[in-house]
C-alpha cells in the first residue's frame, strides 16, 4: 500500500500547515519529545504521544493524547498498531528510550530489552499498521571515541558502552526494515543536546554538564571538571553542545524530508560543527548566572573521549538545516528553564 502524503496548503501566519495526517511521537513527554510535540502542534499537525511517563509528567504534551505504555512489553506492537490506524499516523518521531550511559553499564540486558526491544515492538506496529516513514533518536554515543576533528557519518561507528549498542542497533533494524518493507527513516545522531525552547519545557534531569553546573552552584558548591589534562587545548574535554530548538527544528526537516524524497535509509550528525570545552562551558554558566563561578578539577571520569564534534556537512546539504544558537543561547535558557522549574 502506498503511503498516504500530506497535504499541504500555506497557513495566513506564513507557516506551512498539514493536513489528513497526524504524527505518533514516542518519549513526547520528555525534555526532547516535548519540544518537537510544540514545533509540530504549532504548524498546525496533529500529534499523538506514546509514552510510559517513567522519566517525564503528561503537563508537556500541550494538549496532544497521550496514550500511556511502555514500548518495551510484549503486548506494545498491537496496542501501537490499533492507535496509528485509529488516529491517522502517517509519521512516527521516535524519542522513547532510556538514556543514561552508567545505567547502561550497570544494567546491559534490561537496556537492550527497553531500547532495543522497545524499537522493535515499535517497527512491528508501524509494518502492521502500514506506517513508513520514522524519525529515529540516535546519539554520537554510536561513534564511540573517535580520534578526529570533526566526526563524519560514514567514519566507523563503534560504542564503547551498551548505551550506544542500543541506539547503534536501532539504525539497525530501521534499516533492515527499509528493505525488508519499505521503511523510510532518517536516523538523527544528537550530539551535547541543551538549553529549552520554552521556559517550561527545560531539562529537569541532573544527568548532564550544563543541568549539573547549575545544581552545584545552587547547593553553594563549585562545579566540577572531569580531568583537565586531556590533549585539548584548554586541557578539559570538548563537546559539540547544540541547542535543543534547533535539534527539534532538525526533525521537522527530517519528516518534511521523508515525505519528499524516497530515499530509503539515512544517518545524519545534528550538532553545530564546533566545539566547546568544559570549562568554556562553565564560563558561559558563569556569565548566564551573574554567579562568580571558579570550578574544581577531579579526575578524569571513565570512557570520556577527549573531543566529539560533528560534521555537519550532510544534514546541511540534505536537510537543509542548520544550528542557529550559539553557546550562550543555550546556557542562558537553560538558565531561564532551571529557574522556572523552581518556581523562582
Ligand atoms: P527523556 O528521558 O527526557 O525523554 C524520553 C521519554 O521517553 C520520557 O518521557 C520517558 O518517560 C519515555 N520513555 C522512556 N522509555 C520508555 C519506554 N520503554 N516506553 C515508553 N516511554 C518511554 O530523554 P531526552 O533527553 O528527551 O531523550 C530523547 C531521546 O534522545 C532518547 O532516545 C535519547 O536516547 C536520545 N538522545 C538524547 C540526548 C540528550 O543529550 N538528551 C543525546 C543523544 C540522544
Ligand atoms: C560533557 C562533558 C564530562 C559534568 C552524554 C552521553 C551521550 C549523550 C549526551 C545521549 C564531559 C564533563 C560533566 C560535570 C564535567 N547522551 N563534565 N563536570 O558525556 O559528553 O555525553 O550525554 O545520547 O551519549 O554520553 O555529556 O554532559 O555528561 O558531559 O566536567 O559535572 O562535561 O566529563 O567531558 P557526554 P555530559
Amino acid at each position: 500500500m502506498a503511503p498516504v502524503r500530506p497535504v499541504l496548503r500555506d497557513h495566513p501566519a506564513g507557516i506551512t500547515r498539514v493536513g489528513a495526517m497526524s504524527v505518533l511521537v514516542t518519549g513526547g513527554a520528555g525534555y526532547i519529545g516535548s519540544h518537537v510535540v510544540r514545533l509540530l502542534q504549532q504548524r498546525g499537525q496533529d500529534v499523538v504521544v506514546v509514552d510510559d511517563l517513567s522519566n517525564s509528567t503528561a503537563d508537556r504534551t500541550g494538549g496532544a493524547p497521550l496514550v500511556q505504555l511502555d514500548l518495551a512489553v510484549d503486548a506494545a506492537p498491537e496496542r501501537l498498531a490499533a492507535e496509528m490506524r485509529e488516529r491517522g499516523v502517517t509519521s512516527v518521531v521516535h524519542f522513547a528510550a532510556r538514556k543514561q550511559v552508567g545505567e547502561s553499564v550497570a544494567r546491559p540486558a534490561w537496556y537492550w530489552k527497553q531500547n532495543v526491544g522497545g524499537t522493535a515492538n515499535l517497527l512491528l506496529a508501524m509494518e502492521e499498521a502500514g506506517v513508513r516513514e520514522l524519525v529515529f533518536s540516535s546519539s554520537a554515543a554510536t561513534y564511540g571515541a573517535p580520534d578526529v576533528e570533526l566526526v563524519r557519518e560514514d567514519g566507523p561507528a563503534e560504542p564503547i558502552n551498551p548505551y550506544g549498542q542500543t541506539k547503534l542497533v536501532g539504525e539497525w533494524m530501521t534499516r533492515a526494515a527499509g528493505r525488508a518493507w519499505g521503511l523510510r527513516a532518517a536516523n538523527l545522531r544528537y550530539f551535547n543536546v541543551a538549553g529549552a525552547g520554552w521556559p517550561d519545557l527545560g531539562d529537569v534531569a541532573v544527568m548532564n554538564l550544563v543541568p549539573m553546573v547549575f545544581d552545584r552552584l545552587e547547593r553553594g558548591e563549585a562545579p566540577v571538571v572531569f580531568g583537565d589534562d586531556y590533549p585539548t587545548p584548554d586541557g578539559t574535554c570538548v563537546r559539540d553542545y547544540v541547542h535543543v530548538l534547533d535539534l527539534a527544528k532538525a526533525h521537522l526537516a527530517a519528516l518534511d524530508h521523508l515525505a519528499a524524497d524516497e530515499r530509503p535509509h539515512d544517518v545524519f550528525n545534528v550538532g553545530t560543527g564546533r566545539g566547546a570545552s568544559v570549562l568554556e562551558v562553565v564560563e558561559a554558566v558563569g556569565a548566564a548566572t551573574g554567579a562568580a563561578v571558579e570550578p574544581v578539577v577531579r579526575e578524569r571520569r571513565a570512557g570520556d573521549p577527549p573531543r566529539l564534534v560533528a560534521d555537519v556537512g550532510r544534514i546541511r546539504g540534505t536537510l537543509g538545516w542548520s544550528a542557529e544558537e550559539d553557546l550562550t543561547s543555550i546556557v542562558t535558557s537553560a538558565w531561564q528553564a532551571w529557574q522556572a522549574a523552581r518556581g523562582r
